[in-house]
């Protein structure tokens, strides 16, 4: 059978809104697990991360309250999210997260993939839900 260009970009097209749009994030199944591995090693209460910044992120509550110093998650708006702004490199180099860039003393650790990038984006705008 010959497969049209139509028929599949008609396709490509349905699977890229059905993954970019109605995909729901769930905190428990893809932000935690995000979190555990790359930032808890230093924001557990007592690592370097939350002693410098009052910033703990072992439970959801701990990750709503936010730094000593405030929220660093705004539900329903990553872009006025500082959490997002800075696992995104939309911040100064010395201070991204997780800490990578040569100015850190931690900077081997590497920064977030595109993909968890876009999970916590993702979640954040859909309302950052306990889920
Ligand atoms: C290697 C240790 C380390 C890891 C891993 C790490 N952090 Fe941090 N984090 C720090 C330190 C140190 C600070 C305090 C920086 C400062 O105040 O200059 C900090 C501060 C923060 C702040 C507060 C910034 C502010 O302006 O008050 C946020 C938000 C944050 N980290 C998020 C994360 C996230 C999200 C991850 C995982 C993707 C992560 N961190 C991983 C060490 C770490």
């Amino acid at each position: 059978m010959r497969f049209s260009a139509h028929k599949f970009f008609y396709i490509l097209s349905i699977t890229v809104f059905s993954v970019g749009c109605s995909q729901q994030v769930s905190y428990q199944n893809d932000v935690k697990p995000i979190i555990d591995n790359n930032c808890i090693s230093c924001h557990d209460g007592k690592g370097q991360g939350s002693e410098a910044s009052g910033f703990v992120l072992l439970t959801y509550d701990d990750l709503m309250k936010g730094t000593r110093y405030g929220q660093v998650v705004t539900p329903g708006n990553s872009l006025s999210s500082t959490l997002y702004l800075m696992i995104d490199h939309q911040v100064d180099p010395k201070i991204q997260m997780p800490p990578h860039h040569e100015n850190v003393a931690d900077g081997k650790m590497g920064p977030l993939t595109g993909a968890q990038i876009n999970t916590i984006k993702t979640w954040i705008d859909q309302g950052a839900k306990n889920n």
